[in-house]
């Protein structure tokens, strides 16, 4: 048995499906390229039929990535693995993953179907899938809630059907370590052709036991494991990439696997991830997290003074964390900006390194010092959240103790440009009316937060909105020295998102997975 892990990375499709993680089609496609650094060996792109925003993603995957398998999910039926395969098959390495449940719960209150349909539909849809590629995925959705001997036989049904992966989900996050390691070894001891195919996880992380169940899984002899970057997934997530691959790297005296990740993509693939989402990593969060590497405590941190290894069991450089702080200003040239973009680890061609060097000019004649978090999110908005419809050209406000707060707003609405005034009962709320005016939008604002992206009273106002239209929820994110001008851009990236979400509703949601 081989002891190289295969890292099936699903945050562009589990991840992404998630509320608030939605992404437009240019920004899966820079994360996918940042997976591809990261060196994963699948890249799960997406649900091709779920959607024609869903579909035509995938494709511009599929024909973009050429290191990366690239999967595409599909339930049994064929016009699910028709769209898999159209979406996909220009890939250098197509994989179609199909999915039905398997356990009795699901049996018989989702599907209405007897167990025997249920090894027919698999059997099946493997033998579809197998016409237009050899190499495919059969995942039994609840696995771990499913009856262990039943379980093996719809495994043994599919492989010889001809599945060359079989993924075992603990789809609710249900499972315990030693009672999963448990049913691996059952499966495998019950699956008599287990050998010709292999066997696969795909945790959910609803008990926070995600990470520890993917790794008892590999030591009862899993060789796939499914993740996301930061953990990101339905409900309380899937299992977390990072943590995976650092604790077999951390721990290889232990778990003697290998990954063929480059752990210094491991950072910028994370913080990518936060940037183009808006939405931050927690600051405990394992691997990733602001504090993960942060000692406070006096003992600990003298502890670290005297000897990294008292308190450290890892080195920030090996996930790409560069801890150099570096302040530029308007002084600072080109091939200096370029340098410490690169630093923080984005690779931008020269095209989009011209344009954000004019805006880094624009933001240095007003604040003096540009620090590491000012560059982020002048990356974020110039370059990795492309908006799909509403873009800000101009706006102008009036407000003060002697005057009915007024704004102007000039927005770019795929092309053409509309400009309208309203007034409100302050700055902001004048501004935000001006928007809905121009938009015509009906959505909800359920939250508005401001934050300063760091000290001083120059440092870059930082605005969060939830906003809510017809049960869909979207954040918006927007950052200026100027708080007016970033709650603008957080509304507009808020409404952006929601212009999104609804050009790729037909999601059915009792099929996500
Ligand atoms: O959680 C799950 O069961 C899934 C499957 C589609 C693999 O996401
Ligand atoms: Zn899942």
């Amino acid at each position: 048995m081989t002891d190289k892990i295969i890292i099936f990375d699903t945050t562009l499709r589990d991840g992404e499906q998630s509320p608030g993680y939605s992404m437009n089609t240019a920004e899966k496609l820079h994360l996918a390229s940042q997976l591809e650094k990261l060196r994963i060996d699948v890249l799960e792109a997406g649900f091709p039929s779920s959607s024609e925003g869903d579909f035509e993603a995938v494709q511009m995957i599929a024909k973009k990535i050429r290191s990366v398998e690239v999967a595409g999910l599909a339930r049994t039926s064929k016009k699910d693995i028709d769209a898999a395969w159209g979406a996909i098959k220009e890939a250098a390495n197509p994989r179609i993953h199909v999915f039905i449940a398997t356990s009795d719960i699901h049996l018989q209150h989702k599907l209405k179907m007897d167990r025997n349909q249920v090894i027919n539909k698999a059997v099946e849809a493997v033998k579809y899938a197998k016409k237009f590629t050899k190499n495919i995925e059969f995942s039994a959705e609840d696995g771990s809630r499913s009856d262990r001997d039943f379980l093996s036989r719809v495994f043994e049904a599919a492989i010889s059907a001809g599945a060359t992966t079989v993924n075992l989900p603990d789809t609710v996050g249900y499972a315990i370590p030693g009672e999963f390691s448990d049913l691996i070894a059952h499966v495998i001891s019950h699956t008599p052709n287990i050998g010709k195919a292999i066997l696969s996880v795909h945790c959910h992380n609803d008990l926070g036991l995600a990470t520890a169940n993917t790794l008892a899984g590999i030591n009862a002899g899993v060789r796939q494991v499914e993740v996301t970057v930061n953990g990101i997934g339905e409900r309380a997530g899937n299992t977390s990439l990072e943590e995976v691959v650092m604790a077999l790297h951390t721990r290889r005296n232990y778990l003697p696997y290998l990954t063929t990740i480059d752990t210094k993509e491991i950072y910028p693939s994370s913080h990518l991830l936060a940037m183009i989402t808006g939405i931050p990593v927690q600051p405990n969060k394992a691997v990733v997290g602001a504090n993960a590497f942060a000692h406070e405590a006096g003992i600990h941190q003298d502890g670290v003074l005297k000897h990294k290894t008292t308190y450290e069991i890892m080195e920030p450089a090996t996930i790409g964390l560069d801890t150099n702080r570096i302040v530029m200003g308007k002084h600072s040239g080109r091939h200096a900006f370029r340098d410490r973009l690169k630093g923080l680890g984005y690779d931008l061609s020269e095209g989009d390194i011209d344009h954000l060097f004019k805006r880094f000019k624009e933001l240095a004649d007003k604040k003096k010092e540009i620090v590491d978090e000012d560059l982020e999110v002048l990356v974020a908005e110039e370059i990795l959240r492309v908006p799909d419809t509403y873009r800000l050209k101009y706006l102008n406000v009036i407000s003060g103790t002697a005057t009915v707060p007024t704004a102007t707003v000039q927005l770019e609405i795929e092309g053409k440009v509309e400009q309208d005034a309203e007034f409100g009962v302050g700055p902001i709320d004048a501004t935000f009316n001006t928007i809905a005016k121009i938009t015509g939008t009906e959505s909800k604002l359920l939250h508005f937060s401001i934050d300063s992206l760091t000290g001083g009273t120059d440092a870059q106002g930082s605005v969060t909105v939830r906003i809510e239209e017809g049960g869909a929820q979207t954040l918006g994110k927007g950052n200026d020295p100027d708080i007016i001008v970033a709650s603008a851009k957080a509304f507009i990236n808020g409404l952006n998102r929601l212009e999104h979400l609804k050009r790729n509703s037909s999601f059915p949601n009792s099929s996500r997975g």
